[in-house]
């Protein structure tokens, strides 16, 4: 491991706004701050948006500077990418922000129903040899259907074609609300200061040429999510 990485860990470590829990914290059991991120970690009443798979934190922290009223919690597994984000918005003072270092899979040892207001996915890996390892398939959306808010949001910014359309076909065959759907957000004008955030594998791929897509929706929570007949 480079000692930049080993710098980075330890850095992580003394932060309070940086949560690492031990794998015996969450397999299979809950974690202590389930339903207590208002009243223990944040110390406010306001909204809960996650980014699942934040990697250096773009959107958490700068989505966070934009809504000052809500808290922004940036979820990944690499601890050494969390850590951008982590010394950022320590530095510059941003009491709405948090980050949790952990496996997604573990997600629901977290939050309970109702705790989370909106979710975030920002180029997340595609799988495209493993649909159902999708953080947007049918087995990750009932996973969130457990603890986001009827009506919550779900975003999904994404250079990778296969995972838009796939995202975008299994809402439709559940018939989930879709407020937005495109397939390139900088070419359609739609991208607005929200949008316009730009992550560093965002960077990457818009460099070589690729468009970023976009699609928000919501869940049905009174109804589990189905797969897609063709991924199952
Ligand atoms: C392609 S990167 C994108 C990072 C960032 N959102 C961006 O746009 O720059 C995907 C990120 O998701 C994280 N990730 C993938 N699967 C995960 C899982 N099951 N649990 C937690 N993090 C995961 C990886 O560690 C990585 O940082």
């Amino acid at each position: 491991m480079s000692k930049g990485k080993l710098e980075k860990f330890a850095e992580v470590e003394g932060f309070k706004h940086v949560v690492q829990p031990k794998l015996e914290e969450v397999f299979r059991k809950d974690y202590f701050l389930k339903g207590k991120w208002n009243s223990d970690f944040f110390q406010n009443n306001g909204p809960i948006t996650l980014e699942l798979g934040c990697g250096k934190g773009e959107y958490t922290v700068g989505l966070a500077k934009m809504y000052p009223d809500r808290n922004f919690l940036g979820v990944d597994i690499k601890g050494a990418r969390i850590w951008k984000g982590a010394k950022q918005s320590h530095e510059e003072g941003l009491k709405n922000v948090g980050f949790l270092r952990t496996r997604i899979d573990f997600i629901n040892s977290f939050f309970t129903q109702d705790e989370v207001d909106e979710i975030w996915f920002t180029f997340p890996d595609p799988q495209l040899k493993k649909p159902l390892k999708r953080l947007t398939s049918s087995r990750f959306l009932n996973y969130y259907s457990q603890f986001l808010r009827p009506g919550g949001w779900i975003n999904l910014k994404t250079d990778s074609e296969v995972l838009f359309h796939y995202t975008k076909k299994l809402a439709e065959f559940n018939k989930l609300e879709i407020a937005v759907a495109s397939e390139d957000i900088y070419g359609s004008g739609i991208a607005d200061e929200i949008l316009s955030i730009r992550t560093f594998y965002e960077k990457t791929w818009l460099e070589q040429g690729l468009r970023s897509h976009y699609i928000r929706f919501m869940l049905n929570n009174n109804q589990p999510v189905t797969e897609l007949p063709d991924e199952e």
